[in-house]
């Protein structure tokens, strides 16, 4: 079969991929049921899309190592969002505009194909430039596919060769594409002076596009640059995703969030409310959502590895377990996990009224790779100053991670300072990662502590008070069976009711 160079660069792909999972060991730490690559680096979720009947998704990916790299888009689909099956590299850089990566991006339906769009990253030599160092030129691109798994690179790439007069062409990327009122609209992330910001297109066609305007920007300076973002409707307002590099701790600069506010669609601005993070866990980031058939807003983001990570797995990162946006009865914003996460339950135990007795650990044992556990903490009448949930393995030496609630600050912190697999031996990884999450809850009318907690081999994600907060992140831990126990400071605690169950 005679091959076009693209088709040419996914073999390549492909063929390493199949070679190197063929002489790789399976290890216990891959999640079972979030989407991984198949061997080597993920980044970003790219072109979430429900389509006849399945939810596919992409992702950026390095099949050849297990670090940023050469940037191929990877592909996954799945029919209840929970199993996912590997399917071939989706786009690979092989044009003179995309060579150094196919970056983030979106995707529509349209006659019945998919229009994928994407970022080509290209690195432009010192002369070429007439700069000493060189540059990076992020232009806007589309793939499409009639058959979901073979994409074809339009003929007329770039679509949009430049950077407007708000942006910077090295810093101008992430495509997210929708309609509205018959009319295709693009957002993308940029930065001018070194402050983030969002910009809109519009097209009739989705080939020609038409810069509209800002639609909103930093107004923290250390925010110099918005990527990744996300605009749909939800409920009566519209939500704007961004993830914005520069405006957490330094061991933590980049953090995924939200604003809900309405567009003005002719002019591009934005007017909206304060930030609000998507999740309070340090690897959480770059997020994306689709629509499906039963109209649910569907959030996906990318867990970036922590240093603490084993040195003898093959695969890095992972993504979240899919979460549906929506609003709670007080009219606040909830990230809840999708109801199909039922349909893994398999043994359970349920618990009513635990006494969690002032500094002993006399909570039952709950043991499992895979775990699902729904805990209400009673706050009407508790003294404890602290309380909580180790995550551990039978014996001190072997580590554990802490989910507590201080009670004086209302905060839940996830302390991953006790891991012990793999600990600063993570390859490459320049600087620790922070192993302190804090989230800072409003407490409930009801005085109580809701944690929904998942457990997926190395991944976990904490949903507060029925999705009102979330924190999620890897946990590397030396034990095989994940055994929980609970604690409370100087004085008890009551777990009014608690279930469990082993997923699988
Ligand atoms: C976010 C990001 C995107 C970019 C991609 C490259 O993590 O920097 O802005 O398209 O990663 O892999």
């Amino acid at each position: 079969m005679l091959r076009n160079k693209h088709q040419e660069k996914v073999k390549i792909a492909n063929d390493t991929i199949l070679k190197m999972i063929k002489n790789s060991r399976k290890d216990r730490f891959k999640p079972k049921f979030h989407a991984c690559a198949p061997i080597n680096w993920l980044n970003d979720p790219n072109g979430f899309i429900y389509y006849r009947g399945e939810y596919h998704l992409f992702y950026q990916h390095n099949p050849f190592k297990p670090s940023w790299g050469s940037i191929h888009w990877g592909h996954v689909k799945s029919k209840n969002l929970l199993h996912w099956e590997h399917l071939p590299v989706a786009l690979a850089p092989s044009e003179f505009y995309d060579i150094d990566g196919c970056f983030s991006g979106s995707a529509i339906e349209k006659d019945g194909k998919i229009y994928a769009f994407y970022t080509a990253n290209k690195c432009i030599g010192a002369e070429e430039m007439n700069t000493v160092a060189g540059e990076i030129l992020q232009t806007q691109c589309l793939a499409i596919s009639e058959d979901s798994i073979n994409f074809r690179k339009h003929e007329n790439n770039p679509l949009i060769k430049h950077a407007p007069d708000s942006g910077q062409n090295n810093h101008f990327r992430d495509p997210k594409v929708w309609i509205k009122n018959g009319k295709w609209y693009m957002i993308l992330g940029t930065k001018k002076n070194n402050i983030g910001k969002v910009v809109l297109y519009d097209s009739v066609d989705l080939h020609n596009w038409k810069y509209i305007g800002v639609v909103s920007e930093s107004t923290d300076m250390n925010a110099y640059m918005w990527e990744c973002p996300d605009f749909f409707e939800l409920g009566e307002k519209e939500m704007l995703i961004v993830s914005q590099q520069g405006i957490g701790d330094t061991n933590n600069p980049n953090i995924s969030g939200y604003f809900l506010g309405h567009l003005n669609y002719n002019t591009a601005e934005f007017k909206h409310g304060t930030f609000s993070r998507l999740d309070y866990g340090v690897d959480f980031y770059a997020p994306q959502t689709t629509i499906d058939d039963i109209g649910r807003r569907i959030l996906i983001g990318w867990l970036m590895m922590p240093i603490n990570a084993p040195v003898d797995i093959n695969w890095v990162g992972s993504m979240t377990l899919p979460r549906i946006l929506g609003y709670s009865s007080k009219g606040k914003i909830t990230i809840k996990p999708i109801s199909e996460i039922k349909s893994l339950r398999r043994e359970g135990k349920h618990f009513k009224n635990l006494v969690v007795k002032k500094g002993i650990k006399n909570a039952p044992l709950i043991c499992g790779n895979s775990l699902e556990i729904i805990i209400e903490f009673d706050l009407k009448k508790c003294e404890a100053k602290e309380f909580g949930l180790n995550l551990r393995c039978a014996n001190e030496a072997s580590g554990k991670i802490i989910i507590k609630y201080d009670v004086n600050h209302s905060e839940v912190i996830l302390d991953r300072s006790f891991i012990t697999v793999g600990k600063d031996t993570f390859p490459k990884q320049k600087k620790a990662r922070v192993d302190l999450s804090k989230c800072k809850i409003e407490s409930s009318e009801e005085k109580l502590l809701l944690l929904h907690i998942f457990i997926d081999a190395s991944i976990l994600e904490v949903f507060i008070n029925d999705g009102e907060y979330v924190m999620s992140g890897f946990i590397f831990l030396k034990s095989k069976e994940l055994c929980i126990d609970f604690f409370a400071s100087n004085a008890q605690v009551i777990i009014n009711k608690m279930d469990v169950w082993k997923l699988y």
